[in-house]
């Protein structure tokens, strides 16, 4: 099993660069099955969703080089539509392959989806959008079976502005015969950043990035280039790491209108934070003022920032509030930082941080990607020494984390054991 040892205590300096955003990367991997010439994606991270994908595409005989950060995909030869549970289970961004082999194919046999557990994560709006579209679906032994005589474009509101169905419904709509909109549709800049490859593509869609989105049907698509966004939250992270220990430490190439929501918040905090040509620099401060945050789909504070952003309030004077609204189930990171000295409530999705605390390390787990970050963020603010096992996680959803960290001042190991 692989474990993460950290020395906490020592403040970080130098210059962290910003990856390819996972969430970005996750879909467009899959979106490139759609044209039957090779595409390229650019700047995509390291880290182990991106090698279950390429594992997918071997699988559906999709002819996959890489080098470096760039993927080149030739789906030319692509034949198979079937996706079995050993492979699927493995992340949640499986998913996109039923809206791609869908418009490509007009059929697939998926297994259900795997990822981190965040409580009951449904996938109806995906598949009622499907539906809409023309495809008829199956459910037999834990697979989808999603076939379609022939896609036609469609008026269709979620209920829910869901990242996974605004891009899911997308992928099949471009191969749709008419138009298809989606009404309230998600905003991430992860949609905009499929949406424009899409469009390189040859696809017709607008309005990516807003609440309505119009996608022509297209019959062809052709090759093209796209490169991944940087990781919105892979920056959150680090920015918040800056305010916990950083000493001159510059978190590079971001997209600084990506984070607005986490940024405003650091500055009611009291956090100083330079803003740079690409970046922001960050000195850790010894007081900041307590802060309440409420999750919300973008450009709302993300819900995959407030668990590492828990270890900072846990430094906070005074007592802090986290309102998860996105998931039913995300407050794992909450008893291995009370193990480590944090003093948390947690009533339903709302946690009560009391601050602040100091640190200390112990042996923790981390239960999802975020969790597991924001345990490493406490590993390295504490006193002493923390094991953090199931990393797994970790390394799902943060590029080159060891390197990143090391390369500033940071005490981390990754090591083997039972
Ligand atoms: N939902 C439904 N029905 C659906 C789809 C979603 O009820 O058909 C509910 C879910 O149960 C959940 C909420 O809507 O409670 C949010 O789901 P959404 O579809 O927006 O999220 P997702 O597409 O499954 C992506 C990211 C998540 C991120 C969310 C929200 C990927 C692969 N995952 O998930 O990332 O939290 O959007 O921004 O893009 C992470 O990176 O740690 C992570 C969990």
């Amino acid at each position: 099993m692989k474990k993460f040892l950290i020395e906490g205590g020592y403040p970080l300096k130098g210059i962290i660069n910003i990856s390819g955003a996972k969430n970005s990367a996750v879909a467009l991997i899959p979106a490139a099955i759609l044209c039957d010439e090779q595409t390229t994606i650019y700047n995509v991270p390291e880290i182990s969703d991106k090698n279950d994908l390429i594992d997918i595409l071997k699988l559906l005989n999709v002819n996959v080089t890489e080098k470096e950060d760039t993927l080149k995909i030739d789906a030319q030869n692509l034949e198979n539509t079937e996706i079995p549970s050993n492979y699927a289970c493995k992340l949640r961004a499986s998913y996109y392959f039923m809206g791609a082999l869908l418009g490509r194919k007009k059929e697939v046999k998926i297994s259900f989806p795997g990822g981190c557990d965040l409580g009951e994560r449904k996938i109806d709006l995906h598949l009622k959008g499907f539906e809409s579209l023309g495809a008829k679906i199956k459910e037999e032994d834990d697979m989808y079976i999603i076939t379609a005589e022939k896609l036609h474009g469609a008026n269709i509101y979620l209920d829910f502005a869901s990242v996974g169905a605004t891009i899911n419904i997308m992928l099949a709509a471009v191969k749709a015969e008419g138009t298809t909109k989606i009404n309230n549709a998600a905003k991430e800049p992860e949609i905009v950043n499929v949406a424009t490859f899409l469009n390189n593509m040859g696809a017709k869609i607008s309005g990516a990035g807003t609440s309505k989105i119009i996608i022509e049907g297209t019959k062809k698509l052709h090759k093209a280039m796209i490169e991944v966004i940087p990781d919105r939250i892979e920056a959150g992270t680090y920015l918040i790491l800056g305010s916990l220990i950083g000493d001159n430490l510059l978190i590079d190439n971001i997209i600084e209108d990506h984070l607005t929501a986490l940024i405003s918040k650091m500055k009611d905090m009291g956090v100083d934070i330079e803003k740079t040509t690409n970046g922001f620099r960050i000195t850790a401060k010894k007081e900041y003022r307590p802060i309440n945050i409420k999750t919300l789909p973008y450009p709302g504070f993300p819900t995959d920032l407030a668990q590492p952003m828990t270890t900072l309030l846990t430094q906070c004077h005074g007592l802090s509030i986290i309102d998860e609204t996105i998931y039913a189930r995300r407050m794992g990171h909450v008893p291995y930082l009370n193990k480590m000295n944090a003093s948390i409530n947690v009533k339903e999705q709302t946690a009560f941080i009391s601050g602040p605390t100091p640190l200390i390390g112990t042996n923790v787990k981390a239960s999802d990607l975020r969790a597991g970050a924001s345990l490493v963020l406490a590993a390295l603010k504490a006193k002493g020494t923390t094991k953090i096992s199931n990393v797994e996680h970790i390394l799902r959803g943060y590029g080159n984390i060891i390197e990143k960290l090391k390369k500033v001042g940071a005490h981390i190991t990754l090591i083997e054991e039972d």
